[in-house]
C-alpha cells in the first residue's frame, strides 16, 4: 500500500456527481433514476483503497471540523473488525493529522484482515474488547473506563452517527437540489445505524418520499431513526425485506445481481450496504411499486472498502 498523503481539512470542498442511469427495466416501467455518486467522494485519491468514501465523508466532516476547533489531537471510535467506519476514521487521522484509536469488538485475530491492516497502516492504535463489554460501550460509566487510559480524545460513536454527522448528510440533499431541475419523487438509501437516512429525511421536502433499505435484520430501524427527525417529517418508509439474512450476510443471487449491475452500468456496489439497496430498489421496480413518471434518486453511500474484506473471506472471483 503506498504512503498516504495529508490534506488541508478546511481546503476540501468535495461535491459528488448525480448521474442518470439508463436501464431497460427503467424504460419499461417509465421511471427515471439518478445515482448520487457519493462513492466517488474518495480519499485518499492517491491509493486504490477507498477507505474514506461515500457517507463517511458526510458523517465525519463536521465532526472533524469540531475536533480541530476544540484542539483535539486524538480521535477515538468503536467498530467491528470489518467496519467501514473504522477504516474511515483511521484514514481521516492520517489525512488530516489526528492520532486515532479504534476500540474493536472481539478478540485480536492472528492476522489482520484488510480493514484492520489498513487502519494500522494509517497509524490507528487498535484495542480489542470482548463482545460482552463492547455491548456496554454506550453506557457512560463503562465508556469512561474504556476511554480514560487514552487521555483527551474526540469520541465518535460506533457507525459515526451523531448530530454533526446528520448535518453532513443533509448536504447530500442540498447538492441534489442544485443538480436536478425538478425535485425527485423518491430518494432511496441504505441504513445501518440510520444516521445517513435521518439526515436525508431532515433535509428533504415532504413531497418526496424517502425509502430506507436496512442492511441489518430486525424491526428496530424505525426506532433508531425517529429520535433524530422532526415529528413533522412523515414521508419516510422502511423496506425491511432486503437484508439477505442480516448484517454482512449474503446469498449468491445478491452477488450475481451486483456483478450484472456492474457489467450493465459500470457502477461498483458493496455486498454489505449498497448492493442490498440497489437489489431491493430494482426488485421494487419490478414489483411495480413506483407509479409511472416517478423520479427516483438512489444514494450510493460508498462502502467499497468492504469489498476487500468480502473477497478475502469468500474468494476474489465472486465480485467483478
Ligand atoms: C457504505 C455504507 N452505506 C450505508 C451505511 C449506513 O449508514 P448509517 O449507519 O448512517 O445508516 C454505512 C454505514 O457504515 C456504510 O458504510
Amino acid at each position: 500500500m503506498p504512503d498516504i498523503p495529508s490534506y488541508q481539512l478546511d481546503a476540501l470542498n468535495l461535491f459528488s456527481p448525480l448521474e442518470v442511469l439508463e436501464h431497460p427495466k427503467l424504460t419499461a416501467a417509465d421511471l427515471q433514476l439518478w445515482v448520487k455518486r457519493d462513492d466517488l467522494l474518495v480519499l485518499p485519491k492517491e491509493t486504490d483503497y477507498p477507505a474514506f468514501c461515500g457517507n463517511k465523508w458526510r458523517k465525519l466532516k463536521y465532526n472533524l471540523y469540531h475536533a480541530r476547533a476544540g484542539g483535539y489531537e486524538q480521535l477515538l471510535t468503536f467498530g467491528g473488525a470489518y467496519s467501514n467506519h473504522i477504516a474511515a476514521v483511521a484514514a481521516a487521522g492520517t489525512l488530516f493529522g489526528f492520532s486515532t484509536i479504534g476500540i474493536i469488538r472481539g478478540e485480536p485475530a492472528q492476522k489482520h484482515n484488510p480493514t484492520l491492516a489498513f487502519a494500522k497502516k494509517c497509524g490507528m492504535k487498535l484495542h480489542y474488547v470482548n463482545r460482552s463489554i463492547y455491548r456496554q460501550k454506550d453506557e457512560p460509566d463503562i465508556q469512561e473506563q474504556m476511554t480514560r487510559p487514552f487521555g483527551r480524545c474526540y469520541i465518535l460513536p460506533e457507525g459515526g452517527t451523531n448530530a454533526l454527522a446528520l448535518q453532513g448528510c443533509q448536504e447530500i440533499i442540498h447538492e441534489i437540489e442544485t443538480q436536478l431541475s425538478d425535485s425527485p419523487t423518491h430518494i432511496c438509501v441504505s441504513a445501518g445505524t440510520g444516521g445517513t437516512a435521518a439526515g436525508i429525511i431532515q433535509a428533504t421536502h415532504p413531497a418526496c418520499q424517502i425509502l430506507i433499505f436496512p442492511a441489518l435484520k430486525g424491526s428496530f430501524m424505525q426506532q433508531e431513526i425517529t429520535p433524530w427527525v422532526s415529528e413533522s417529517k412523515k414521508s419516510w418508509k422502511i423496506i425491511e425485506e432486503y437484508h439477505f439474512g442480516g448484517y454482512a450476510k449474503w446469498k449468491p443471487p445478491l452477488i450475481q445481481w451486483m456483478n450484472t449491475f456492474y457489467d450493465e452500468t459500470g457502477i461498483k456496489l458493496d455486498p454489505i450496504y449498497t448492493g442490498k439497496l440497489a437489489f431491493g430498489l430494482f426488485s421494487e421496480i419490478e414489483k411495480g411499486s413506483f407509479s409511472p413518471g416517478s423520479r427516483i434518486v438512489m444514494i450510493h453511500t460508498g462502502g467499497l472498502q468492504g469489498r476487500w474484506g468480502f473477497m478475502e473471506r469468500y474468494g476474489s472471483e465472486l465480485l467483478t
